[in-house]
């Protein structure tokens, strides 16, 4: 036999293995995801997210010096608020949730980069992204309450500002809101490829953001679709967005790379709640090496071509890179 190519000559040692590989995680890629909620010494795990928290302001701060301490620098945050009403008011209220958290992680914290979720789910008593009339969610008056948001999220010392609720338009009205403002330098992370997926569902339990009645199929993407999620991220990169996220990341690897390939902007991904859960679940039951597969996950939605991961396993699995 006289075989030429034997790849198994770079597979060898862990040494060598380790020259010839070709994507490698570091904490630098990793945004880390954190509920706030009120309160004081609040650490309430969330029942389908073990090792996820509701966090007080206080707690917060401890969670985030220690992800700091292991290498993740990059936060982004969901406000828990104690009073929901149909307008979404807390969400861009002065003395919000999320405006306080964001003004105590910069105060303690000053080189750690905070994104601010720019959503009205978490802060609506009917659990929809935006204003309705009629059972009807409306896209143009839901922009000026993002716009607000934003600008008061800016206010607060948000670094970036990350619009996640799929309205027409959001990235060019929370673009004008900022400069008009005085924060032109305040960079946009869109939710620009956000399926309606059945993957958010722990998500909506820790943020009490589940709709009160029917779903987000009207303004998030069916997952069926590609080539509509090119339309969406054309949209927002003509409107100025400055980095593209595609959400959820592993049952969408195909989009990753479909976008990377278009687009030059940093592209970010989001693994989302259910695939945490998924992997912590099979995880518990001894089905699966946790840690071993949650790697492997991460490593493949950098392959595909995200530069950003925002992702629940940050802080546990940062430690083990470095
Ligand atoms: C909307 C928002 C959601 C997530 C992030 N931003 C929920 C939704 O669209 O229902 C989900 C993130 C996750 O599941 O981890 N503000």
């Amino acid at each position: 036999m006289n075989l030429v190519e034997r790849p198994r000559r770079l597979r060898r040692t862990e040494t060598i293995r380790a020259l010839v590989r070709e994507t490698r995680l570091s904490p630098d890629d990793f945004v880390y995801p954190l509920f706030v909620c009120e309160g004081e010494g609040v650490r309430r795990e969330i029942a389908s997210m073990p090792g996820a928290f509701n966090l007080s302001i206080d707690e917060l701060v401890k969670e985030v010096e220690a992800a700091r301490r292991v290498g993740v620098r990059s936060v982004i945050l969901f406000g828990v608020p104690g009073e929901k009403d149909a307008v979404g008011s807390e969400a861009y209220a002065e003395d919000g949730i999320t405006q306080r958290a964001i003004r105590a992680v910069k105060r303690e914290l000053k080189d750690v980069l905070v994104i601010a979720d720019n959503c009205l789910c978490e802060y609506t008593d009917h659990g929809h992204c935006g204003v309705i009339e009629d059972g009807e969610v409306l896209n143009d008056p839901t922009l000026n309450l993002l716009a607000r948001t934003a600008v008061s999220q800016a206010q607060s010392g948000a670094d970036i500002i990350a619009p996640s609720n799929m309205m027409d338009g959001f990235v060019i009205a929370i673009r004008e809101a900022l400069d008009e403002s005085g924060f032109e330098h305040i960079p946009i992370m869109s939710y620009a490829v956000k399926y309606a997926s059945g993957f958010y569902g722990p998500f909506r339990e820790a943020a009490g953001s589940t709709p009160q009645f029917g779903d987000r199929r009207g303004y998030q993407m069916d997952p069926a679709n590609s080539r509509e999620a090119m339309r969406e991220a054309e949209l927002d990169y003509e409107q100025g967005a400055d980095m593209l996220m595609v959400k959820p990341a592993l049952p969408y690897l195909d989009i990753i790379r479909a976008v990377r390939e278009r687009f030059d902007l940093p592209i970010a991904a989001y693994q989302v709640s259910g695939e945490y859960a998924m992997i912590k679940a099979a995880g518990r039951l001894g089905w699966i090496d946790e840690e071993r597969v949650a790697l492997e996950t991460l490593t493949s939605i950098k392959r595909a071509g995200s530069d950003i991961i925002l992702t629940y396993f940050a802080r546990e699995l940062a430690q083990r890179l470095t």
